[in-house]
């Protein structure tokens, strides 16, 4: 046995949104979702044997309770009785709406995977994953990822080489730790909004029309639908009981800046999940003034760019 298993995931950002669940139990999503896995954002993990269960994210020490139902989980599946210590970080903000639980939940399987030498397949990591957060059963794959309404496992739809042109303006408008998890808020959403059966009726509708726009590569087609697809979401949850708004008034501002450069000819399409950043879609070609032009309004914001990158790296040795 190796001393230590290690993986490298990255986020999956949803273009089709998963909100809400149709099993609490077994976290399967009510709504399917079509994701991109973001190139260069990258959470890097190890896990070796340990006494007791315990995380170390970004060096802090996390709350036992937060994992034990999911190392309980990873112990059945990969038919173990040990315990693990596992250390992660992120080379981007952590919690604060950028999908990290996606690519942390992905690493943290992999890796754990890796040191029980299980020889997993990806639809068996996708699988596992899932029970640690629906978007991390995407960020197995690399490239273009579809998560169907009440599937087990993800599946990839195109791989990273795709679209070539395809990129990403990630701004980050706060960078602390939201006050309500993911998954409390779609639990309040499926509960108390009178909209919700209507969510997840029309996100099945909008799925067909975004893969055609993926599989054409058609940016204009696409955008429209991302744009649907998240401010639907975030209906949902203002309709809450009590209502649950993760923006900001900066989050607004860049929205209508989307407006203004689609309106002045560029192909800003932009996003926002359960946080107040605002991520944008466009094509290589617009990229640098996107840029120039949110940098411009919103100096004191840092930017990210990325592309679609590669799905789940695992790999084992006997020193950190
Ligand atoms: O699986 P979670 O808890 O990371 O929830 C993901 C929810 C959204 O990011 C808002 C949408 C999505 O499909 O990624």
């Amino acid at each position: 046995m190796p001393t230590y298993g290690f993986a490298k995931a990255s986020p999956s950002l949803a273009l089709i949104k998963y909100w809400g669940k149709s099993s609490k139990e077994n976290n399967t999503p009510a709504t399917p979702s079509l994701a991109v896995t973001l190139a260069g954002l990258e959470s890097t993990t190890s896990a070796r044997f340990a006494d007791r269960d315990q995380v170390v994210l970004d060096g802090k020490v996390q709350d036992p309770a937060q994992h034990a139902a999911f190392f309980d989980l990873l112990r059945a599946e990969l038919k173990t009785s040990q315990h693990f210590a596992v250390e992660s970080a992120n080379n981007f903000p952590t919690a604060a709406g950028l999908a990290s639980s996606s690519s942390g939940y992905a690493a943290l399987t992999g890796a754990v995977a890796a040191l029980c030498q299980e020889g997993l397949t990806p639809n068996q990591l996708s699988t596992l994953a899932r029970r640690g957060s629906g978007s991390a059963t995407r960020a197995i794959y690399g490239g273009f990822t579809l998560f169907d309404a009440g599937a087990e496992a993800a599946v990839p739809v195109h791989d990273e080489a795709f679209w070539p042109d395809f990129r990403v303006l990630i701004v980050t408008v706060r960078d602390e730790a939201k006050a309500v998890s993911s998954r409390v808020a779609m639990e309040q959403t499926r509960l108390t909004s009178p909209y919700y059966q209507d969510w997840i009726t029309s996100s099945a509708a909008l799925l067909p029309r975004a893969q055609a726009a993926l599989a054409a590569r058609d940016l204009d087609s696409l955008g429209p639908l991302v744009r649907m697809s998240y401010l639907r979401m975030f209906s949902t949850m203002f309709s809450a009981e009590p209502p649950i708004i993760y923006w900001y008034p900066e989050s607004l501002g860049l929205i209508r800046t989307c407006e203004e450069l689609r309106a002045s000819g560029l192909g800003a399409w932009e996003t926002m999940d359960a946080g107040p950043q605002v991520k944008i879609f466009c094509l290589a070609k617009d990229l640098p003034a996107i840029k120039t032009a949110v940098e411009t309004r919103y100096p004191q914001f840092k930017t990210l760019t990325s592309q679609p990158g590669p799905g789940l790296q695992t790999w084992t040795g006997d020193r950190l």
